[in-house]
């Protein structure tokens, strides 16, 4: 026998053409755990089925664990070997047995966060994608599903609630003050699926009559004290359930849903069946602690996890090459649901930009990838906005090129046809082929390819007919030198800008080809092209339009998105303009122009008004650009944002003198001139009037909730005025005992477009509140300093300095987190020599150090590459 834990990790790459069925069926495990927070006792009884042909042994896979005793059909058996971290049990000719295996961990040692660890005192689990092997060996595969019965045990006053899938069928009390319940859940599942919580919790409980009139228990389950907290997640948990009905036709299929939120856990929350485990960020809201934005978080994730009760766990993958079809699908619905809960516009608005600010790098990497990937070395790795978010596009394609009555009829034949199984991307292609009448056969390059296609848009004149030339183009990305031209629906509309009623209605084209001629038909004068519009791909638009075209379509077109765009296209070219030393005062003025003329709607819809007249982000400036250049980015966008700022100082001052919504409406108009008046703030800020700081801290401090609070401490810790060392103090002494809003204090201090941010995070990094074991407190601190552009690379290298030191100190502890600060520092070739030098060596020290984790090794060994 071998000591598992001692074996380092073999970089080995898993390949997505080496798929084999698992040669066993496990239709039933029966589980028992003796809980305990330093050493917990399980015992894994599982009923197998030989599929193969030939004989073949049981092979399970273990990660850190120790066997404590194996039988096969009640006998004590001696015929197994330690294969690596793995289990070989020799079965001979056997068809059929029952195998029980014995593990003993200890999780309070489980800092990673996976299988079964201890966080706040209780016990909880976190098994996607490969943690089940932490807690038992088992093929931890989620093509093998099994139904599970699982007994639990532990002190009554330390555990008084003991949670797991399914139903409870069974509870009592042992001796010596322990207790115990046996829960059921008669849905076959995945490993990757399971769960089980044992603490001491408090409910919110409620209920939903689902479409066939049947009652569902609903609760979730917090520590006492945030039970006042959970009322928005309920009210999205219940609007989810229904929402599903209404638009995909999905009832719930328990009599009981669990939801439980735990302060540390690697990622936003988990759809386990019947019983979802949430990061306490995307449960607890309310107005004190909780933005606008925080709420939306909480709705969003709620959705998605409870989505996933189909798409992900009736319907699951056969591997995890297949995540997107879990993910994106998901993500997709999720996004529907949030549009329509409150503004369609805003929330497609941000979802672009989430795209472009976090996908849209990786796709044009050392990292890009497929969402159908065709290798990894580490699965934790693959969870990833190209995954999620461009795999959420790809399935918003499909919707727009089927449209909505056919979209349903293929995922009603996906579900119906899938249900029960482990599915794959090319089944769910199929079904929309099927049920919705089209043939996507170039479209599966989507699935195939990786890199933002760029489109080439020119118009062509002959005579008074014009014609919308499309070029099309793909990137190469690693491994992927060569590519071929996607199907993709191409949104469009003319608009003449004479006020003449010539007009090329709103419609979709496909487009197929590497060029594609668009006719658009007569126009007396060039026409204002308002394209991709509701960003119908996920494409790079480049299209030659003027400011007085893009200044028109921002005033006039009736896509809200395309208004947007618009207006942004035209801020971005006056910006990169001023980084590379041109512009002039006619590209401010037009600028200034357009928001001005937008703010005039601020009223009406103060929501849209907020997202458009903000400035793109110095990340995405940057992305426009050969290479990044992040001091004369600040510099320009400042420079931009204070002249605004001067000459519609009357606009914003009038915004802020009027009151504030009240924090408890939380209706998108609320929510919009909430936002507004964070952006007028903004403006008048960098447009440096002297009262700027006193108005950012009357803010700060009349404030009826977090939003107003949060927007106007982040405006004021920019700066070094006496009123930001009041508000972070005041905001410190009031919250410091909130673990969520303490984060808030961490991040707008990250966040600081002061010079002297990497060493106020390196001050941070050493502050009693901070710690390495709970990972929104590192993402916080650290995920922040990542996401401002010139303070992480500033030129003496040393943002890049910390970063690496940070994902050396938490690897050995949570290799998952430490994996996910990585990809930063992959972007070097974006950036001048000197800069490219650092991350590298950055990079290089990181793989350095002996004993690196999986995670690790694989994204700073891909991030080198040229
Ligand atoms: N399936 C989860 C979701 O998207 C993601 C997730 C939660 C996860 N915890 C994880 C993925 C840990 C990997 C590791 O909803
Ligand atoms: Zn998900």
């Amino acid at each position: 026998m071998t000591d598992a834990s001692s074996t380092p990790p073999l970089p080995v790459t898993i390949h997505r053409g080496d798929y084999r069925p698992y040669e066993w069926a496990i239709p039933e495990i029966h589980m028992d755990f003796q809980l305990d927070v330093q050493c917990s006792k399980i015992t894994s009884q599982m009923h197998i089925t030989r599929q193969a042909a030939a004989p073949a042994p049981l092979l399970l896979r273990g990660d850190g664990l120790s066997v404590a005793g194996v039988r096969v059909d009640g006998q004590d058996w001696n015929d197994w070997a330690m294969v690596g971290p793995d289990l070989r049990i020799e079965l001979g000719e056997r068809e059929t047995a029952i195998v029980a295996v014995d593990t003993i961990i200890d999780p309070s040692a489980n800092s990673q966060l996976m299988g079964l660890y201890a966080s706040g005192g209780m016990l909880c689990t976190q098994c996607e994608a490969e943690g089940f092997r932490r807690i038992s060996f088992h093929p931890d595969r989620p093509d093998v599903l099994s139904r599970y019965v699982v007994r639990m045990e532990g002190d009554k006053a330390q555990f008084p609630i003991l949670l797991s899938n399914g139903n409870c069928i069974d509870s009592g009390d042992g001796a010596d003050g322990r207790h115990w319940a046996v829960w059921e859940d008669p849905w076959p599942k995945p490993s990757y699926l399971f769960a089980l919580v044992a603490g001491d919790l408090v409910a919110t409980s409620d209920e939903f009559i689902t479409m066939s009139g049947r009652k569902v228990a609903l609760n979730i389950w917090v520590r006492a004290g945030d039970e006042g907290r959970t009322l928005h997640a309920m009210q999205a948990l219940k609007n989810s359930m229904d929402w599903d009905e209404r638009v995909y036709g999905r009832e719930y299929d328990l009599d009981l849903f669990n939801i439980v939120a735990v302060s540390d856990f690697n990622m936003g929350a988990m759809e386990n069946k019947g019983l979802n485990i949430f990061n306490t960020r995307y449960i607890l809201a309310d107005a004190d602690t909780a933005t606008d934005a925080d709420y939306d978080g909480v709705e969003g994730v709620v959705a998605h996890e409870y989505f996933h009760n189909w798409s992900g766990n009736r319907v699951t993958c056969r591997d995890w090459f297949q995540l997107s079809l879990k993910e994106g699908f998901t993500v997709y619905r999720d996004q529907c649901f949030s549009a329509d809960m409150g503004s369609e516009a805003v929330k497609r608005i941000e979802d672009v930009r989430i795209l472009r600010a976090a996908q849209f790098p990786e796709d044009a990497g050392p990292l890009a990838h497929p969402i159908r990937p065709e290798s990894f070395q580490e699965i934790s790795n693959f969870y990833t906005a190209t995954i999620y978010n461009k795999g959420a596009e790809i399935i918003r394609m499909m919707a727009t090129l089927l449209g909505a009555e056919r979209f349903r009829a293929g995922t009603d034949l996906y579900f119906d046809r899938h249900d029960g199984e482990a599915a794959t991307c090319e089944d769910f292609v199929r079904a929309m082929e099927d049920g919705g009448q089209i043939d996507l056969t170039q479209f599966r390059r989507w699935y195939e390819q990786a890199g933002t296609p760029r489109l080439n848009m020119a118009l062509e004149q002959n005579g008074a007919e014009w014609t919308l030339v499309v070029q099309q183009s793909v990137p190469a990305t690693p491994g992927q030198p060569d590519k071929l031209p996607m199907m993709m629906p191409l949104r469009l509309k003319a608009f003449a800008m004479d006020g003449s009623d010539q007009v090329v209605a709103d419609q979709v084209f496909t487009l197929h080809g590497a060029e594609e001629r668009i006719a658009l038909g007569r126009f007396d004068n060039r026409p204002a092209l308002s394209i991709n519009r509701a960003f119908s791909a996920p494409v790079i638009a480049q299209f030659m339009r003027g400011a007085g075209e893009l200044a028109w379509l921002a005033a006039h077109d009736d896509d809200p998105f395309a208004r947007y765009e618009a207006l942004q296209q035209l801020m971005l070219d006056a910006l990169v303009a001023m980084v590379s030393g041109g512009g002039d005062d006619t590209d401010k003025a037009a600028v200034i122009d357009a928001v001005a003329g937008t703010l005039t709607e601020a009223a009406a819809d103060p929501a849209f008004v907020a997202e458009a007249i903000a400035l793109p982000s110095e990340a995405f400036i940057g992305d426009q650009m050969l290479v990044v250049d992040p001091d004369a980015i600040r510099a320009a966008r400042l420079a931009l944002q204070s002249a605004i700022g001067r000459v519609l100082e009357a606009d914003f001052r009038a915004l802020l003198t009027k009151a504030a919504p009240p924090a408890s409406d939380l209706s998108p108009t609320a929510k919009g001139g909430r936002r507004l008046r964070g952006v007028a703030l903004t403006y008048l800020t960098a447009a440096g009037f002297v009262d700027a700081p006193q108005m950012a801290l009357a803010m700060f401090r009349q404030a009826d909730g977090m939003t107003e609070r949060q927007a106007a401490l982040a405006v004021l810790a920019h700066g070094d005025s006496a009123e930001r060392e009041t508000a972070l103090a005041e905001f410190y002494d009031r919250y410091h005992n909130n673990a969520l809003v303490l984060d808030k204090w961490f991040q707008v201090q990250s966040w600081s477009m002061r010079d002297d941010t990497p060493e106020a995070v390196e001050r941070l990094a050493q502050h009693p509140d901070f710690t390495l074991s709970n990972p929104n407190r590192v993402r916080a601190l650290y995920g922040a300093l990542t996401g401002n552009q010139a303070a992480f690379h500033r030129a003496d290298g040393k943002g890049y300095q910390l970063i690496a030191d940070l994902v050396i100190a938490l690897d050995s502890k949570n290799p998952q987190t430490a994996a996910r600060m990585i990809p930063p520092l992959g972007r070097w070739k974006r950036f001048d020599e000197g800069r490219a030098a650092m991350m590298r060596s950055a990079l290089e020290r990181i793989l350095a150090q002996p004993g690196l984790s999986r995670d690790v090794t694989e994204q700073a060994s891909k991030s080198l590459l040229a």
